[in-house]
């Protein structure tokens, strides 16, 4: 017998994997990283929840090419670095006592740039996998929310060599080890319980 409690949860954050944006401000030098973990793949394109009040956002409306970076377990603590600041100049007013402005997230958070091949967004050299993608569509989840849902097309798929199995497009499942936010809490992947009847390895 399973017995249930009622509960009110004040943010739904069961457990998504984390990715790291990167965009830039159309004049800007430095490219904004941006830590996110509303994101999910449907085929190639990838779905964000992105706050209205992130610099990420505010790029983006300029210009809808970005990198979605992914982690994995080792750069948890690059990623805390820089979660406590914002790209946005202005920090805005209800991020004001828990956030800081700062204009170079690389650095702060010992990140390498690596120019991408078809956008204008870098590449974070730290990260196994790196998507270059462009924004499709947008739509507002909810006016007094301040969040929109990004539709991100992913263009080219960059992932570090001990990842790739050799002669293929596959990623080696055993070697990636993709990192998870649960409740504003960091977890790496744990053990592979089986296999689904459509893997290809
Ligand atoms: C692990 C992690 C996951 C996060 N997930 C999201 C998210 O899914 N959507 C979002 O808008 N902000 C998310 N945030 C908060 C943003 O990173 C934060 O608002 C940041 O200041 C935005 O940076 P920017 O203003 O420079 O774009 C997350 C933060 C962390 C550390």
């Amino acid at each position: 017998m399973h017995s249930t409690l009622a509960i009110e949860p004040s943010v739904f954050y069961f457990g998504t994997p984390v990715a790291l944006l990167t965009t830039v401000k159309p004049g800007d030098e430095t490219a904004n990283i941006t830590p996110i973990s509303s994101a999910w793949a449907l085929d190639d394109t990838y779905v964000l929840g992105l706050s209205d009040a992130s610099q990420a956002m505010c790029n983006l409306r300029e210009n809808g090419e970005l990198v979605i970076n992914l982690p994995d377990a080792r750069l948890w603590e690059s990623i805390e670095r820089i979660a406590e600041t914002t790209g946005a100049a202005e920090v805005p007013s209800h991020k004001r006592e828990k956030y800081r402005h700062e204009p170079d997230k690389w650095t702060l958070g010992g990140f390498t740039s690596r120019g991408s091949e078809s956008v204008l967004p870098p590449r974070i050299a730290e990260c196994p996998v790196q998507m270059e993608a462009l924004v499709t569509n947008m739509t507002p989840l909810d006016e007094e929310e301040g969040a929109t849902i990004v539709h991100a097309k992913v263009l080219r798929t960059h992932v570090h060599q001990a990842l790739a199995l050799p002669g293929t497009s596959h990623v080696d499942v055993d070697a990636w080890k993709p990192m998870y936010y649960t409740f504003r809490h960091y977890f790496s992947q744990g053990e592979r319980l089986g296999v689904n009847f459509r893997a290809e390895q």
